[in-house]
């Protein structure tokens, strides 16, 4: 029976695998009493409460851009998630915990500092994007390049495959979240109107979309008037929500191509021939897929598992350590950081 667990700790959710079963995938939200700082709610019903809290309480989201920004919180998260995860038993966990590629050391150290002191034990890092391969079944150990990009809240993380080795690891500050914000700056300029995040993302996943859709579809979406404060409901298209995002999809597909533009030539050769290997949450942007391949000119392939291909990668390398040893992949643990 595994003790052990992958941590996928992302922006919006954090996922976690016992072995290879996923055992929990909860939005990464706590709602913290104001008056002594103490965790109240985690996971969906926190995440439910943003923007409804009442003043006792604060809703926290502890990672941004994958990275831990409210250290306590991010802890308080941890070591309920971690305590469900392992049920009833009672040795602490080995953690393997998924992280960016190019933060730094200084981020790192905090990201297993957390998980160590929320109850896990032998904590060590592996880059998203590597575990998202492996969770999309990569054949890593070939001596072909692969590219996978995982698209998720706060990042997009690219990584070119080769040997069991990386090529080339990028990780962008772009991604779902900003196409949020994109959403909320439209609806204010455009209509006057405030939204809120819950609405933007709602709004995106209704009607937003990477490429125009053959069908125009209109939905009402309902805010606060800035001239009146008052409430107001407009109506929008999908069309116009397509052209208020498209800055943001630009840059994530320009992202991509600049990875690829310092990829070798013979890695180039070989990702053009298999495709693009695309996951995370904003992978599932209406016409994203299309968009790409059309951008780029190489053909994308969608993971079915797209929420838990990270943590479902992070529980292939629990059960068979060697898949990355054999190719030489580094993990980071945390003597590797205070020595490095
Ligand atoms: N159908 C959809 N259309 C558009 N966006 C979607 C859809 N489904 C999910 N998303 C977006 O995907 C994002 C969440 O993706 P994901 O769960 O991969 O993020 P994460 O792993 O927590 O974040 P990160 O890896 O960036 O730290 C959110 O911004 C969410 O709005
Ligand atoms: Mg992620």
């Amino acid at each position: 029976m595994f003790t052990d667990l992958g941590v996928d700790l992302g922006t919006r959710k954090t996922v976690i695998c016992r072995g290879k079963k996923i055992v929990l995938n909860q939005p990464s939200v706590v709602l913290m009493e104001e008056y002594d700082n103490s965790p109240y709610k985690f996971g969906k019903e926190a995440f439910e409460a943003i923007g409804r809290v009442p003043s006792r309480y604060r809703a926290v989201c502890p990672i941004e851009r994958g990275v831990i920004s409210d250290y306590d919180v991010a802890e308080h998260m941890l070591r309920c998630y971690i305590q469900y995860a392992c049920g009833k038993r009672m040795t602490k966990p080995r953690v393997i915990v998924s992280m960016p590629s190019n933060i730094t050391w200084v981020q790192q150290r905090s990201i297993i500092d957390a998980v160590q002191n929320a109850g896990g034990r032998s904590v060590c890092t592996i880059e998203s994007p590597v575990a998202a391969a492996l969770g999309m079944g990569i054949d890593f150990k070939r001596p072909h390049g692969a590219i996978v990009v995982d698209i998720g809240a706060g990042t997009t993380d690219v990584a070119v495959i080769s040997m069991g080795g990386l090529s080339k690891c990028e990780s962008l500050r772009v991604a779902g979240t900003d196409i949020d914000a994109a959403i909320i700056d439209y609806m204010k300029h455009e209509y006057n109107m405030l939204i809120g995040e819950h609405t933007a993302e709602f709004i995106k996943h209704q009607v937003g979309a990477a490429i125009p859709r053959p069908v125009e579809i209109v939905i009402q979406a309902k805010g606060v008037s800035v001239a009146t404060g008052m409430p107001k409901s407009v109506e929008i298209t999908a069309n116009e929500i397509c052209e208020a995002i498209s800055d943001v999809v630009y840059r994530i597909s320009s992202a991509i191509r600049n990875v690829l533009d310092k990829t070798p030539p013979e890695l180039v050769g070989d990702i053009a021939e298999d495709g693009i290997y695309l996951t995370g949450g904003t992978s599932q942007l209406s016409g994203m897929s299309d968009w790409l391949s059309k951008y780029i000119g190489i053909k994308v392939i969608t993971a079915d598992n797209y929420e838990t291909c990270v943590a479902r990668g992070i529980g292939n390398v629990l059960e068979h350590f060697d898949i990355l040893k054999n190719g030489d992949y580094e993990f980071r643990t945390l003597q590797d950081l205070i020595i490095g």
